[in-house]
């Protein structure tokens, strides 16, 4: 046996999955609920900007545009670290196995500023600091469906994810809420409604897929930054997939070693819109579409599934 081999297998016997705990009806796991205390008291500074999202909805790649936007457009710059690094993921605390240990919380409260921060809490778990020094907030939203195929491949790649099961289980537990960040049609419908309180800037995926030069625009006039149209079509260049793709600093191949295993499914995987047409049987489709009216019935946000 490779030595390569041995150490996989040493993992595979070692990281396990973390036990789930839910908290106030989101699904947690069980480092992320053991230091939620600290996190709800984390003291957010005016100048930082918070990127939240549902897990899965494209939170790298607005955050390899945020970073771009604010290193105006220097590749170099960006590469300084990786993504996680560069952007401490709020909530994520994480210690065994070492090559995978991270401290979100930690990492925010030694960054100068000014920060941007990475969330993917349900609006209503967001430390309250946040809105009390009225940050902004950067929302993406993805379609249920493609969000929901994405999560899959995500679970079956990370250890630091519940197992998801069957396909067909796994879609059983998103209609029902019962993963990792709870419920994704309360975590989209309520950042919707809070949109209307806060300065939040609402985004979808599937906008960010058709127009992206467009998506991007809008995120630099939030962020009240001017750049030029050079340093604008590098963003588009250096953001989409493909560039992305090969990126160490953003395509997770140098974080979290031993918990992800991109040869299961690669981190990034196809950044497609509609690919769930590939998973989805017609029978699924057809409950999940009379489930997803009843959910969606009380939220004026329309989602595109395909383009
Ligand atoms: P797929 O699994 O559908 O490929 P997150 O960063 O929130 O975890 O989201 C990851 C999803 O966003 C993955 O979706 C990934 O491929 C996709 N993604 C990452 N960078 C992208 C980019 N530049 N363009 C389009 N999709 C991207």
């Amino acid at each position: 046996m490779t030595l390569d081999k041995m150490e996989k297998l040493s993992l595979e016997q070692t990281v396990s999955r973390s036990a789930l705990v839910e908290l106030e009806g989101v699904v947690l796991i069980e480092p992320v609920h053991r230091t939620f205390d600290q996190v709800q008291k984390f003291k957010a500074r005016p100048d930082d900007l918070l990127i939240a999202t549902y897990a899965k909805a494209g939170t790298t790649w607005t955050q390899e545009i945020v970073d771009m936007i604010q290193q105006n457009g220097d590749v170099e710059k960006c590469r300084r670290d990786t993504t996680c690094k560069r952007h401490p993921f709020l909530e994520w605390s994480f210690q065994n196995p070492p090559s995978a240990r991270y401290s979100g919380l930690e990492l925010a409260e030694a960054m100068p500023s000014p920060r941007t921060i990475k969330t993917h809490l349900p609006v209503q778990l967001v430390p309250p600091s946040f809105w009390e020094q009225n940050c902004k907030v950067i929302y993406v939203a993805r379609n249920a469906k493609d969000n929901l195929v994405s999560y899959y491949h995500f679970h079956r790649m990370n250890k630091g994810m519940p197992e998801p099961g069957t396909w067909d289980e796994f879609v059983e537990k998103f209609m029902n809420g019962k993963v990792l960040w709870g419920s994704w049609y309360d975590h989209v419908k309520g950042w919707w409604k809070a949109k209307d309180k806060h300065h939040i800037l609402y985004l979808f995926y599937e906008d960010m897929k058709e127009n992206p030069k467009q998506e991007i625009q809008k995120i630099v006039k939030f962020l009240d930054k001017d750049i030029n149209e050079e340093v604008l079509n590098k963003i588009v260049y250096n953001t989409s997939f493909e560039i992305m793709k090969e990126n160490p600093m953003a395509n997770y191949t140098k974080d979290f070693e031993g918990i992800m295993d991109h040869s299961i499914s690669p981190f990034m995987r196809k950044g497609a819109v509609g690919d769930w047409k590939n998973y989805f049987t017609v029978a699924q489709n057809e409950k999940f579409d009379e489930d997803y009216k009843k959910k969606m019935a009380d939220t004026s946000l329309v989602f595109r599934m395909e383009l």
